[in-house]
Order: C-alpha cells, then structure tokens, then sequence
C-alpha cells in the first residue's frame, strides 16, 4: 500500500469522509457559503431613450423595456419600493440623424442620460447612479470611440472624448461613471479630467476593465441600437482566451486610478473573476451578467431545461464564489422579490 503525505489513514474509521453532517438541515447549508446574495449587491440595467413617452419590450431580452424619461420614474419607483439601491444607464438615441462620428449625442445636456441622470436624483436622493460611459450608441460608424480614416481606432482621440463624457455624467450628479469601451488610457484621462472638475471626490470610477469580446452582447445590441455598421470590436475588447492580456489590463486599470473593476462577460469567465479577485484584492470586483446569459437562461427556461429561479441563484451564486462583490444583471428586479434583504 502506498501512503502518500496527504494520506494518514485513521485508526478504525476514516473520520475524516463524513462530510454530510455539517450540511444536512437548510441552516448549515447556509453557513457554508462564505458570501451571500444581498439586494445592495446589485446594479440593475437601465435602457433610456430620446422619445419622453417611450416604453417599449426589448424581444431578446425578457422583461426588460426601454423607456423615456416620462416612463423611467414610475418603474424605478416599484423597484426602489422592493429595495433597489442602484442603476447603471445606458442611452439610447432614436431620433433621425442625431448620431456622428464623434458621438456628439453621449453628453448632450438634453440627451436622455444627462435628464435621466437629473430626474433620478431628484426623485430617488439615495438611489446610487451608474452611468455606463462609451460612444458606440451614439457614433455614426457605431463604434467605441473615434476613429481614423482608415476605420481603425484613434485612441488618443477616444480616451479624451471618453473622458469628457464622464466629466459631463459626473457634472450632472452621477455617483460613478463606468467606461465599457475597453480603449487604452481612458482610465486615467478620466480620472485626470474628474480632478480636474474637483469632482474626483465625488464620483467613483468603475472600469471595465476585463471586458471581452465575443457573442454573448447580441440582445444588448438590440435594445441599445449599438451594433457597429462594419467591422467589429475584437481590435478594443480582449481576445477571449487572453488571460494575460486580462491581468495587464487589470494591472493598468488600478495603475492608471479606477476604483472598482468589472469584469465582463461573468459566467464563462468566472476564472477572470477570481483573478482579478487576487490580482486586484483592494478593489470592488463588479460581475457583469450580460444580455446574453440573461437570454440564454430564459430561453433554457422557456424550453423546460431548466427552472428559472434555480438557474439564477445557481449563476449568481456562482459569480459571487468566484471572488465578485458586485453584479450588474438583468435579474435585479427578480431577485429584489426572491431575497429577504
Ligand atoms: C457598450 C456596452 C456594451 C455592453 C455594455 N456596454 C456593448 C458592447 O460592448 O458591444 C454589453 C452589455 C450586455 O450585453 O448586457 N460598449
Ligand atoms: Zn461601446
């Protein structure tokens, strides 16, 4: 018989395999999750439009809508009366002619962010606002920030737009801005331009900073009106099997003063979670749950693969054992039912 180091075999029984003890009634299985789920957790996705009386169904995303301003009070009010503390914004502009190159429409002061961000505040004081901070959903061309001649990307050019933008969100009372558009530098002329502002004290910065690229943002595409005309974002956001990449942009992200880190998509890249987990370990780590998990559950779902409160809290239990604090996810309003507190 061979006895390897780990192995010291007991006098008698084995009292080391009985597991199922400290496990057996629904309290100690509670106890032995290091993290739960809590409704302060989650940053739930807002879609907002240029039209005030705008209330539409987005079709790959169930049960989501994207409204106008007339439309966002009233539905935030029943999800603030459940416990919802936060809202990350995306604008969505749909009158003709409004987008350019360089995405004039993102900060403009009767743009839906800049009102949505105004009309929240006013009615919710406590409600925390994330603004999500790219171009894409107002550039002619549809990409992330602005570009050459030659199509590819002017990233000098970008980051200082970006950065702008984030001024003009922080400006109108966002709590925190976040830059999805994954362009080199941005994180530092944001928080350059935020210090600059003397708003730096007042507004957190969430970068994403290990965003990839990939399939699953389809539905978000859908409901934003973002999808690039041509070409596509695998030039910004990091190659999918690109841990190193993931690590550097991670390191570069709290060199250059982010405050918290998204990671995103969540469920294919929980080992990305936990790296940056580790790697970042000071930090916020924000799971972002996208459109396209969310779908791809309810879809599961609909064909009766799976029940759809168990898949959830299995996913996001998920994201919270690989090391995140946070979740941006489309099922905020479900879980502000389905939690206690
Ligand atoms: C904008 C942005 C996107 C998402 C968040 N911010 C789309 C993209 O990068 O193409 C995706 C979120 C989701 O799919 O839920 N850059
Ligand atoms: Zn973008």
């Amino acid at each position: 018989m061979v006895h390897t180091a780990e192995y010291l075999p007991a006098t008698g029984t084995d009292i080391g395999s009985v597991l199922q003890g400290g496990y057996n009634h629904e309290l100690t299985r509670e106890w032995q999750s290091e993290r739960h789920l809590s409704k302060s957790m989650f940053i739930f996705p807002l879609f907002i439009s240029d039209n005030d009386d705008d209330d539409t169904a987005i079709e790959s995303l169930p049960n989501i809508r994207r409204f106008g301003l007339n439309k966002l009070v009233p539905y935030v009010e029943s999800l603030v009366a459940k416990g919802l503390r936060s809202v990350i914004l995306f604008g969505v502009p749909l009158a003709p002619g409004v987008k350019d190159p360089v995405g004039t429409a993102a900060d403009d002061p009767n743009g839906p962010v800049i009102r949505a961000i105004k009309a929240l505040k006013q009615a919710f004081p406590d409600l925390y606002i994330v603004c999500d901070v790219c171009l894409c959903e107002y550039t002619s061309h549809g990409h992330c920030g602005e570009l050459y001649e030659d199509g590819t990307l002017n990233r000098e050019k970008s980051a200082l737009r970006i950065a702008q933008v984030a001024v003009n969100y922080a400006k109108a009372g966002a709590n925190c801005v976040a830059p999805s558009d994954m362009i080199d530098g941005r994180i530092r002329d944001i928080k350059r331009g935020l210090i600059d502002a003397e708003l730096a004290h007042k507004c957190m910065v969430m970068s994403y900073a290990a965003k990839f690229s990939g399939s699953l943002y389809g539905p978000f595409r859908d409901a934003a009106c973002s999808a690039p005309s041509q070409g596509d974002r695998r030039c910004y956001q990091l190659p999918p099997g690109a841990t190193g990449l993931a690590r550097r942009a991670l390191r570069r992200d709290m060199a250059e003063g982010t405050d918290a880190i998204i990671v995103k998509p969540s469920t294919f890249f929980l080992d990305i979670i936990s790296e940056a987990a580790r790697i970042c370990e000071d930090y916020p780590i924000c799971a972002y749950h996208v459109s396209g998990e969310y779908a791809m559950l309810h879809a599961a779902a609909e064909k009766g693969v799976v029940d759809l409160k168990a898949i959830a809290f299995e996913s996001h239990q998920g994201l919270l054992r690989a090391g995140a604090r946070l979740i941006i996810s489309y099922f905020t309003p479900e879980f502000l039912e389905w939690l206690p507190n």
